[in-house]
């Protein structure tokens, strides 16, 4: 028996990702609200140019930015730019930020740094890194728990390879040292956790799979569990489980007031049925591949809106994973 996960709030770095529309930046606002409300001080930051988690916890409020801002008690998020990111750290190395910005303004350097691979992501850990260590006047620190809404790149491990791959490639320097603080960091398994989002349908599941798999082999960042987003509910009131064979025994000329006939009906109901079996057959197969607990959030009807919404997913969130079958 391994020993049971650390619960997700106490852990000091929760990194979300998976592929675009997998719902990690409702996992990482729903996470963000849970871990406020239990006194924490939190931040969400999202990776980016767009703001999608003020807009989830706070509809209506004014952007946030790369500044940030507490949009709750204990509860702040702000957004990373990597070009942003990016203009602070060589501002810090250099101690001349206005050449910087000239630097960072400028076209041709831009669409250079925008064909190079790895310093994005490299420079955006440095900022997790950055926030990670930021201390109170008490010493103590100003975050207990940072929340990362990932790039949607790949498979988001493109952002976790970065600083080991750097930190092979650069011997020396302050870019060495900048790596191998961000590795460590990426690396301390009691501390940092990957936080991987599927949704239960064949291809995000083999993707999922495959994550884990490189995620074990090659990084050293800890995996306790995925989340499986979106899970249809049972489709027909307890009691009434196959309400679709039901209809399909009617005869054919029942009439229903009104309704579509009764093989029409039990058409629809036989989708339903298929559409919640396959989604708990992926469930499962997320499991029992990527030999992870899961974590299953519901499928809500008006998708993620706001706080309300968000709060749906939060018991499960923050419960303890449930451990695959096999
Ligand atoms: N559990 C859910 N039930 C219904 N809709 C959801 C759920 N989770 C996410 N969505 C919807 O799916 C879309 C993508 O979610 P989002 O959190 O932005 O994903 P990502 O950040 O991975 O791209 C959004 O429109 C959101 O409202
Ligand atoms: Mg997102």
């Amino acid at each position: 028996m391994s020993p049971a996960p650390t619960p997700l709030l106490d852990r000091r770095l929760v990194i979300v990702t998976g592929k675009g529309g997998t719902g990690k930046t409702s996992v990482a606002a729903a996470l963000g609200l849970a871990a406020a409300r239990s006194g924490r001080r939190v931040l969400v930051a999202e990776v980016g140019r767009d703001e999608h988690v003020p807009r989830l916890l706070a509809p209506g409020s004014a952007p946030v930015g790369y500044a940030g801002r507490e949009l709750a008690p204990g509860l702040t998020v702000l957004r990373i730019d990597p070009f942003e990111a990016l203009g602070e750290y060589l501002g810090l190395q250099l101690g001349v930020r206005p050449v910087v910005d000239l630097v960072l303004r400028n076209r041709a350097f831009r669409q250079l740094m925008e064909a190079s691979p790895g310093w994005r992501e490299l420079i955006t850990l440095g900022k997790v890194w950055h926030l990670e260590q930021m201390q109170l006047p008490d010493g103590s620190p100003r975050f207990d728990l940072i929340l990362v809404d990932a790039p949607a790149t790949g498979h988001g491990l493109t952002f976790l390879d970065v600083p080991r791959v750097v930190g092979a490639a650069v011997r020396a320097g302050p870019l060495r040292k900048h790596a191998g603080l961000v590795e460590a960091m990426i690396e301390d398994r009691e501390r940092t956790l990957l936080l991987p989002v599927a949704l239960a349908e064949e291809l995000p599941a083999r993707e999922t799979a495959e994550l884990a798999l490189r995620v074990r082999r090659d990084v050293g960042i800890a995996v306790d569990r995925v989340v499986v987003n979106a899970v249809a509910g049972a489709p027909f009131p307890p009691g009434l489980d196959d309400l679709d064979r039901l209809l399909a025994k009617l005869p054919e000329a029942t009439a229903l007031e009104g309704l579509p006939s009764a093989k029409t009906l039990a058409s629809c109901a036989a989708h339903l049925r298929s559409r919640f079996e396959l989604n708990r057959y992926w469930a499962a197969e997320i499991g029992r591949m990527t030999e992870l607990p899961i974590v299953e959030l519901p499928h809500l009807a008006r998708g993620i809106r706001g706080p309300l919404d968000l709060e749906r997913l939060v018991p499960a969130l923050v419960g303890a994973p449930r451990a695959n079958a096999a």
